[in-house]
Protein backbone atom coordinates (compact mmCIF):
# COMPACT_ATOMS: atom_id res chain seq x y z
CA UNK A 1 0.00 0.00 0.00
CA UNK A 2 2.77 2.62 0.84
CA UNK A 3 4.56 1.48 -2.13
CA UNK A 4 1.92 2.47 -4.11
CA UNK A 5 0.78 5.64 -2.40
CA UNK A 6 4.71 6.15 -3.61
CA UNK A 7 4.21 5.28 -6.80
CA UNK A 8 1.20 7.84 -7.05
CA UNK A 9 2.69 10.46 -5.49
CA UNK A 10 5.66 10.04 -8.01
CA UNK A 11 3.23 9.84 -10.89
CA UNK A 12 1.26 13.41 -9.49
CA UNK A 13 4.39 15.10 -9.60
CA UNK A 14 5.22 14.14 -13.37
CA UNK A 15 1.95 15.21 -14.22
CA UNK A 16 1.54 11.68 -15.54
CA UNK A 17 -2.18 11.37 -13.70
CA UNK A 18 -3.55 15.08 -14.55
CA UNK A 19 -6.35 15.74 -16.16
CA UNK A 20 -5.52 16.94 -20.00
CA UNK A 21 -2.84 16.15 -22.14
CA UNK A 22 0.50 13.94 -20.47
CA UNK A 23 3.25 15.81 -19.17
CA UNK A 24 6.59 14.61 -19.77
CA UNK A 25 9.81 14.33 -17.14
CA UNK A 26 9.95 16.61 -14.74
CA UNK A 27 9.32 20.65 -14.91
CA UNK A 28 12.70 21.81 -15.59
CA UNK A 29 12.90 19.50 -18.78
CA UNK A 30 9.65 21.07 -19.88
CA UNK A 31 9.81 23.32 -23.05
CA UNK A 32 8.06 26.50 -22.00
CA UNK A 33 6.03 27.01 -24.52
CA UNK A 34 4.27 23.41 -23.97
CA UNK A 35 4.26 24.61 -20.34
CA UNK A 36 2.15 28.35 -21.55
CA UNK A 37 -0.25 25.79 -23.48
CA UNK A 38 -0.77 23.85 -20.36
CA UNK A 39 -1.56 26.89 -18.25
CA UNK A 40 -4.10 27.78 -21.18
CA UNK A 41 -1.77 30.42 -23.06
CA UNK A 42 -2.00 29.60 -26.92
CA UNK A 43 0.32 32.51 -28.25
CA UNK A 44 2.52 30.45 -29.51
CA UNK A 45 0.57 27.94 -30.94
CA UNK A 46 0.92 29.25 -34.45
CA UNK A 47 5.14 28.37 -34.36
CA UNK A 48 4.27 24.44 -34.19
CA UNK A 49 5.18 23.12 -37.24
CA UNK A 50 2.43 21.25 -39.65
CA UNK A 51 2.72 17.75 -39.65
CA UNK A 52 0.57 17.40 -42.24
CA UNK A 53 3.17 18.72 -44.93
CA UNK A 54 4.37 15.81 -46.40
CA UNK A 55 8.23 15.19 -45.80
CA UNK A 56 8.27 17.75 -43.10
CA UNK A 57 10.45 16.44 -40.06
CA UNK A 58 12.07 18.38 -37.07
CA UNK A 59 15.88 15.49 -38.30
CA UNK A 60 15.37 17.65 -41.77
CA UNK A 61 14.83 21.32 -40.19
CA UNK A 62 18.38 20.41 -38.57
CA UNK A 63 19.68 19.23 -41.22
CA UNK A 64 18.62 22.73 -43.57
CA UNK A 65 20.27 24.46 -40.20
CA UNK A 66 23.59 22.21 -40.05
CA UNK A 67 24.12 21.46 -43.57
CA UNK A 68 22.21 23.37 -45.92
CA UNK A 69 19.93 21.11 -47.47
CA UNK A 70 16.89 19.00 -45.57
CA UNK A 71 16.51 15.12 -46.35
CA UNK A 72 12.80 14.41 -47.29
CA UNK A 73 11.00 10.49 -46.29
CA UNK A 74 12.05 8.63 -49.13
CA UNK A 75 16.33 9.71 -47.42
CA UNK A 76 16.31 11.96 -50.83
CA UNK A 77 18.20 14.86 -49.98
CA UNK A 78 16.70 18.41 -51.18
CA UNK A 79 18.34 21.53 -52.82
CA UNK A 80 20.44 23.35 -51.33
CA UNK A 81 18.95 27.05 -49.58
CA UNK A 82 22.15 28.95 -50.50
CA UNK A 83 25.24 28.17 -52.29
CA UNK A 84 26.69 30.89 -49.57
CA UNK A 85 26.01 29.73 -46.35
CA UNK A 86 24.40 26.82 -43.81
CA UNK A 87 22.17 28.72 -41.35
CA UNK A 88 25.16 27.76 -38.27
CA UNK A 89 27.31 30.37 -39.94
CA UNK A 90 25.38 33.26 -38.32
CA UNK A 91 23.79 31.38 -35.81
CA UNK A 92 24.03 29.34 -32.62
CA UNK A 93 21.71 26.38 -32.18
CA UNK A 94 22.28 26.42 -28.07
CA UNK A 95 21.95 29.23 -25.53
CA UNK A 96 24.17 31.97 -25.41
CA UNK A 97 23.42 34.31 -23.46
CA UNK A 98 23.52 33.76 -19.37
CA UNK A 99 20.66 36.23 -18.26
CA UNK A 100 17.91 35.58 -20.50
CA UNK A 101 16.64 39.05 -19.82
CA UNK A 102 20.10 41.22 -20.61
CA UNK A 103 21.56 40.60 -24.06
CA UNK A 104 24.58 41.75 -22.68
CA UNK A 105 27.46 40.92 -25.26
CA UNK A 106 30.10 40.84 -22.72
CA UNK A 107 28.38 38.69 -20.78
CA UNK A 108 27.62 36.42 -24.22
CA UNK A 109 31.40 36.58 -24.92
CA UNK A 110 32.23 34.92 -21.41
CA UNK A 111 29.44 32.57 -21.38
CA UNK A 112 30.84 31.75 -25.34
CA UNK A 113 34.13 31.10 -24.15
CA UNK A 114 32.85 28.89 -20.98
CA UNK A 115 31.29 26.79 -23.07
CA UNK A 116 33.09 26.91 -26.81
CA UNK A 117 30.59 28.15 -29.24
CA UNK A 118 31.02 30.72 -31.78
CA UNK A 119 30.15 34.80 -31.04
CA UNK A 120 28.09 35.70 -33.93
CA UNK A 121 25.80 38.49 -35.70
CA UNK A 122 22.55 36.64 -35.69
CA UNK A 123 20.27 35.73 -32.23
CA UNK A 124 20.65 31.78 -31.52
CA UNK A 125 18.11 29.78 -32.41
CA UNK A 126 17.84 27.78 -28.74
CA UNK A 127 14.25 29.57 -27.39
CA UNK A 128 13.52 30.90 -30.93
CA UNK A 129 10.22 29.22 -30.75
CA UNK A 130 9.77 31.46 -27.35
CA UNK A 131 10.50 34.82 -29.56
CA UNK A 132 6.97 36.60 -30.73
CA UNK A 133 8.86 39.17 -32.74
CA UNK A 134 12.05 39.15 -35.48
CA UNK A 135 13.89 41.71 -37.12
CA UNK A 136 13.85 44.26 -34.01
CA UNK A 137 15.01 47.53 -33.45
CA UNK A 138 17.30 48.60 -36.39
CA UNK A 139 16.28 45.43 -39.05
CA UNK A 140 13.65 47.65 -40.19
CA UNK A 141 16.94 49.93 -41.80
CA UNK A 142 18.16 46.85 -43.30
CA UNK A 143 15.40 44.96 -44.71
CA UNK A 144 12.81 47.09 -45.19
CA UNK A 145 9.47 46.04 -46.09
CA UNK A 146 10.28 42.36 -45.84
CA UNK A 147 10.76 43.11 -41.79
CA UNK A 148 6.60 44.05 -41.95
CA UNK A 149 6.10 40.83 -43.07
CA UNK A 150 8.39 39.14 -41.21
CA UNK A 151 8.24 40.88 -37.46
CA UNK A 152 5.15 38.92 -36.01
CA UNK A 153 5.44 35.37 -38.64
CA UNK A 154 8.17 32.97 -37.84
CA UNK A 155 7.65 32.05 -41.40
CA UNK A 156 8.27 34.90 -43.20
CA UNK A 157 11.07 35.27 -40.48
CA UNK A 158 12.52 32.18 -41.83
CA UNK A 159 11.99 32.92 -45.12
CA UNK A 160 13.47 36.28 -44.80
CA UNK A 161 16.96 34.60 -43.39
CA UNK A 162 16.50 31.89 -46.36
CA UNK A 163 16.46 34.50 -49.56
CA UNK A 164 18.44 37.47 -47.67
CA UNK A 165 20.62 36.90 -44.67
CA UNK A 166 21.35 33.59 -46.39
CA UNK A 167 21.50 34.72 -49.94
CA UNK A 168 19.58 31.75 -51.47
CA UNK A 169 15.92 30.83 -52.70
CA UNK A 170 12.51 30.87 -50.78
CA UNK A 171 11.97 27.45 -49.06
CA UNK A 172 9.33 24.86 -49.80
CA UNK A 173 6.18 24.51 -46.92
CA UNK A 174 7.71 21.27 -46.11
CA UNK A 175 11.41 22.98 -45.64
CA UNK A 176 9.45 25.44 -43.37
CA UNK A 177 7.79 23.17 -40.99
CA UNK A 178 10.80 21.12 -40.79
CA UNK A 179 12.88 23.87 -39.71
CA UNK A 180 9.79 24.99 -37.07
CA UNK A 181 9.71 21.12 -36.16
CA UNK A 182 13.59 21.77 -35.19
CA UNK A 183 12.71 24.86 -33.36
CA UNK A 184 10.37 23.04 -31.29
CA UNK A 185 12.79 20.63 -30.02
CA UNK A 186 15.74 24.07 -28.92
CA UNK A 187 13.12 25.46 -27.12
CA UNK A 188 13.47 27.12 -23.76
CA UNK A 189 13.48 25.17 -20.73
CA UNK A 190 11.13 25.83 -17.86
CA UNK A 191 14.67 24.86 -15.72
CA UNK A 192 16.67 27.68 -18.15
CA UNK A 193 14.48 30.11 -16.12
CA UNK A 194 15.77 32.19 -13.71
CA UNK A 195 12.73 31.15 -10.73
CA UNK A 196 13.17 31.30 -7.07
CA UNK A 197 11.45 28.51 -5.09
CA UNK A 198 8.39 30.17 -4.67
CA UNK A 199 8.10 31.03 -8.75
CA UNK A 200 8.24 27.37 -8.86
CA UNK A 201 5.31 26.95 -6.47
CA UNK A 202 3.00 29.28 -8.55
CA UNK A 203 3.61 27.65 -11.81
CA UNK A 204 3.40 23.82 -10.08
CA UNK A 205 0.22 24.69 -8.36
CA UNK A 206 -1.10 26.13 -11.53
CA UNK A 207 -0.54 23.14 -13.22
CA UNK A 208 -2.13 20.87 -10.57
CA UNK A 209 -5.01 22.76 -9.76
CA UNK A 210 -7.74 25.25 -12.23
CA UNK A 211 -6.50 28.37 -10.61
CA UNK A 212 -3.38 31.24 -10.48
CA UNK A 213 -3.10 29.93 -14.45
CA UNK A 214 -2.98 33.77 -15.67
CA UNK A 215 -0.44 34.25 -12.82
CA UNK A 216 1.81 32.04 -13.80
CA UNK A 217 1.57 32.68 -17.71
CA UNK A 218 3.14 35.95 -16.84
CA UNK A 219 5.32 35.00 -14.43
CA UNK A 220 7.04 32.63 -16.99
CA UNK A 221 6.64 35.49 -19.56
CA UNK A 222 8.47 37.56 -17.20
CA UNK A 223 11.92 35.46 -17.28
CA UNK A 224 13.37 35.99 -20.88
CA UNK A 225 12.72 38.12 -23.57
CA UNK A 226 10.26 37.63 -26.34
CA UNK A 227 12.63 39.47 -28.69
CA UNK A 228 15.70 39.83 -29.57
CA UNK A 229 16.69 43.94 -29.60
CA UNK A 230 18.49 45.05 -31.87
CA UNK A 231 20.60 48.63 -32.77
CA UNK A 232 22.91 49.73 -35.41
CA UNK A 233 25.82 52.12 -34.29
CA UNK A 234 28.24 53.78 -36.63
CA UNK A 235 32.01 53.15 -36.45
CA UNK A 236 33.88 56.21 -34.22
CA UNK A 237 34.39 59.45 -36.10
CA UNK A 238 37.58 59.45 -35.71
CA UNK A 239 38.84 55.89 -36.47
CA UNK A 240 42.77 57.11 -34.91
CA UNK A 241 41.35 57.18 -31.61
CA UNK A 242 38.68 54.82 -31.93
CA UNK A 243 36.24 54.60 -29.18
CA UNK A 244 38.77 56.11 -26.71
CA UNK A 245 38.30 53.36 -24.31
CA UNK A 246 41.29 51.18 -23.18
CA UNK A 247 41.02 47.75 -24.87
CA UNK A 248 41.56 44.33 -23.48
CA UNK A 249 43.19 42.24 -25.42
CA UNK A 250 42.75 38.80 -24.37
CA UNK A 251 38.97 39.71 -24.54
CA UNK A 252 40.14 40.68 -28.01
CA UNK A 253 41.68 37.03 -28.63
CA UNK A 254 38.27 35.89 -28.38
CA UNK A 255 36.44 38.03 -29.97
CA UNK A 256 39.02 36.77 -33.02
CA UNK A 257 39.22 33.43 -32.52
CA UNK A 258 35.03 32.50 -31.99
CA UNK A 259 33.43 35.09 -34.13
CA UNK A 260 36.02 36.26 -36.78
CA UNK A 261 37.96 32.89 -37.30
CA UNK A 262 34.20 30.82 -37.10
CA UNK A 263 33.55 32.73 -41.14
CA UNK A 264 37.12 33.41 -42.03
CA UNK A 265 39.48 30.93 -41.29
CA UNK A 266 40.46 28.60 -44.19
CA UNK A 267 37.55 30.33 -46.49
CA UNK A 268 35.19 28.85 -44.66
CA UNK A 269 32.01 31.42 -45.53
CA UNK A 270 34.86 33.99 -47.27
CA UNK A 271 37.01 33.92 -49.25
CA UNK A 272 39.09 36.60 -47.55
CA UNK A 273 41.13 34.35 -45.19
CA UNK A 274 42.11 35.28 -41.61
CA UNK A 275 44.42 33.48 -39.59
CA UNK A 276 46.97 33.97 -36.76
CA UNK A 277 50.24 35.08 -38.55
CA UNK A 278 51.73 38.14 -37.87
CA UNK A 279 51.30 39.30 -41.51
CA UNK A 280 47.48 38.90 -41.37
CA UNK A 281 47.38 41.13 -37.87
CA UNK A 282 49.58 43.58 -39.41
CA UNK A 283 47.18 44.00 -42.58
CA UNK A 284 44.41 44.30 -40.42
CA UNK A 285 45.75 46.42 -37.83
CA UNK A 286 46.90 49.22 -40.62
CA UNK A 287 42.98 49.08 -41.98
CA UNK A 288 41.72 49.18 -38.85
CA UNK A 289 41.86 53.12 -38.07
CA UNK A 290 41.39 54.09 -42.02
CA UNK A 291 38.57 54.43 -44.57
CA UNK A 292 39.03 51.32 -46.64
CA UNK A 293 36.79 48.32 -46.97
CA UNK A 294 39.48 46.55 -45.04
CA UNK A 295 38.77 48.41 -41.67
CA UNK A 296 37.13 46.72 -39.02
CA UNK A 297 34.79 49.47 -37.73
CA UNK A 298 33.94 49.77 -41.34
CA UNK A 299 33.00 45.83 -41.92
CA UNK A 300 31.94 45.42 -37.91
CA UNK A 301 29.47 47.96 -38.23
CA UNK A 302 28.48 48.47 -41.49
CA UNK A 303 28.94 44.65 -43.15
CA UNK A 304 29.42 44.36 -46.41
CA UNK A 305 26.86 44.27 -49.05
CA UNK A 306 26.43 40.93 -51.40
CA UNK A 307 28.19 41.75 -54.83
CA UNK A 308 26.28 40.72 -58.02
CA UNK A 309 28.47 37.34 -58.72
CA UNK A 310 29.69 36.87 -55.44
CA UNK A 311 26.99 37.04 -52.76
CA UNK A 312 28.25 36.40 -49.96
CA UNK A 313 28.66 39.32 -47.57
CA UNK A 314 29.18 39.35 -44.24
CA UNK A 315 26.28 40.77 -41.79
CA UNK A 316 26.99 44.28 -39.55
CA UNK A 317 27.16 43.47 -35.55
CA UNK A 318 24.73 45.46 -33.81
CA UNK A 319 25.55 46.86 -30.39
CA UNK A 320 23.99 44.19 -28.73
CA UNK A 321 26.17 41.59 -30.57
CA UNK A 322 29.35 43.80 -29.96
CA UNK A 323 29.58 46.55 -28.00
CA UNK A 324 32.04 49.49 -28.41
CA UNK A 325 34.27 48.13 -25.63
CA UNK A 326 34.35 45.03 -27.39
CA UNK A 327 35.49 46.53 -30.70
CA UNK A 328 38.67 48.16 -28.99
CA UNK A 329 39.41 44.98 -27.33
CA UNK A 330 39.58 43.14 -30.55
CA UNK A 331 41.68 46.72 -31.92
CA UNK A 332 44.22 46.19 -28.88
CA UNK A 333 44.95 41.98 -29.48
CA UNK A 334 44.65 42.58 -32.93
CA UNK A 335 47.69 45.50 -32.72
CA UNK A 336 49.37 43.67 -29.94
CA UNK A 337 49.68 40.56 -32.39
CA UNK A 338 50.66 42.72 -35.05
CA UNK A 339 54.09 43.89 -33.15
CA UNK A 340 57.77 42.96 -32.67
C1 LIG B 1 24.93 35.41 -43.10
C2 LIG B 1 24.29 35.35 -41.83
C3 LIG B 1 22.99 34.59 -41.65
C4 LIG B 1 22.63 33.38 -42.18
C5 LIG B 1 23.42 32.50 -43.08
C6 LIG B 1 21.31 33.09 -41.66
N1 LIG B 1 20.88 34.10 -40.85
FE1 LIG B 1 19.10 34.20 -39.88
N2 LIG B 1 19.58 36.06 -39.19
C7 LIG B 1 20.79 36.69 -39.38
C8 LIG B 1 20.75 37.99 -38.73
C9 LIG B 1 21.89 38.97 -38.64
C10 LIG B 1 19.46 38.10 -38.16
C11 LIG B 1 18.90 39.35 -37.45
C12 LIG B 1 18.13 39.13 -36.21
C13 LIG B 1 18.85 38.35 -35.14
O1 LIG B 1 18.96 37.12 -35.26
O2 LIG B 1 19.29 38.94 -34.15
C14 LIG B 1 18.76 36.87 -38.48
C15 LIG B 1 17.47 36.56 -38.08
C16 LIG B 1 16.81 35.37 -38.26
C17 LIG B 1 15.51 35.07 -37.75
C18 LIG B 1 14.70 36.00 -36.86
C19 LIG B 1 15.31 35.93 -35.49
C20 LIG B 1 14.93 37.03 -34.53
O3 LIG B 1 14.78 36.71 -33.33
O4 LIG B 1 14.80 38.19 -34.94
C21 LIG B 1 15.20 33.80 -38.15
C22 LIG B 1 13.93 33.02 -37.87
C23 LIG B 1 16.32 33.32 -38.91
N3 LIG B 1 17.30 34.30 -38.95
C24 LIG B 1 16.40 32.06 -39.49
C25 LIG B 1 17.46 31.65 -40.29
C26 LIG B 1 17.50 30.38 -40.98
C27 LIG B 1 16.44 29.31 -40.88
C28 LIG B 1 18.67 30.35 -41.67
C29 LIG B 1 19.18 29.25 -42.60
C30 LIG B 1 18.27 28.89 -43.67
C31 LIG B 1 19.36 31.59 -41.42
N4 LIG B 1 18.61 32.35 -40.56
C32 LIG B 1 20.58 31.94 -41.97
C33 LIG B 1 21.87 36.22 -40.08
C34 LIG B 1 21.88 35.04 -40.81
C1 LIG C 1 29.05 35.23 -40.42
C2 LIG C 1 30.34 35.14 -41.06
C3 LIG C 1 31.34 36.22 -40.79
C4 LIG C 1 31.82 36.66 -39.58
C5 LIG C 1 31.41 36.20 -38.20
C6 LIG C 1 32.81 37.65 -39.87
N1 LIG C 1 32.93 37.81 -41.21
FE1 LIG C 1 34.14 39.15 -42.16
N2 LIG C 1 33.28 38.68 -43.93
C7 LIG C 1 32.43 37.63 -44.16
C8 LIG C 1 32.10 37.57 -45.56
C9 LIG C 1 31.21 36.53 -46.21
C10 LIG C 1 32.79 38.64 -46.19
C11 LIG C 1 32.71 39.06 -47.68
C12 LIG C 1 34.01 38.97 -48.38
C13 LIG C 1 34.30 37.65 -49.06
O1 LIG C 1 33.64 36.64 -48.92
O2 LIG C 1 35.30 37.62 -49.76
C14 LIG C 1 33.54 39.31 -45.14
C15 LIG C 1 34.36 40.42 -45.31
C16 LIG C 1 35.27 40.89 -44.38
C17 LIG C 1 36.28 41.91 -44.64
C18 LIG C 1 36.45 42.67 -45.95
C19 LIG C 1 37.21 41.83 -46.92
C20 LIG C 1 37.15 42.36 -48.33
O3 LIG C 1 38.03 41.95 -49.11
O4 LIG C 1 36.27 43.15 -48.66
C21 LIG C 1 37.00 42.05 -43.48
C22 LIG C 1 38.16 42.99 -43.23
C23 LIG C 1 36.43 41.15 -42.50
N3 LIG C 1 35.38 40.47 -43.08
C24 LIG C 1 36.86 41.01 -41.21
C25 LIG C 1 36.18 40.33 -40.22
C26 LIG C 1 36.49 40.43 -38.81
C27 LIG C 1 37.66 41.16 -38.20
C28 LIG C 1 35.54 39.70 -38.15
C29 LIG C 1 35.36 39.52 -36.67
C30 LIG C 1 35.04 40.72 -35.94
C31 LIG C 1 34.64 39.14 -39.16
N4 LIG C 1 35.07 39.55 -40.40
C32 LIG C 1 33.55 38.32 -38.90
C33 LIG C 1 31.91 36.80 -43.20
C34 LIG C 1 32.06 36.95 -41.82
Amino acid sequence: MARLIFVLIILGYFGLTSPGRQLAGPIGQMPVGELLAELGDHSLDSHAPDHSVRNASAEAGKSIVFNGYGIKANGKKGKRVSRHFECIACHNVVREDPNLLDPDPEARLTYASEHQIPFLQGTTFYGISNRTSFYNGDYEKKYGELVDQARHNIREAIQVCATECSQGRRLKDWEVESILAYFQTIQLKFGDLEVSDQDRAVVTNALSGQSGRDEAVSLIKSKYLDHSPAHFVDPPADRKTGNQLEGDPANGKLIYDLSCMHCHENKRYSFFVLDNQKMTFRFLAHHFPKFTKHSIYQVGRYGTSPLMLKRAYMPNYPIEKMSRQQMEDLRAYIEAQAQG
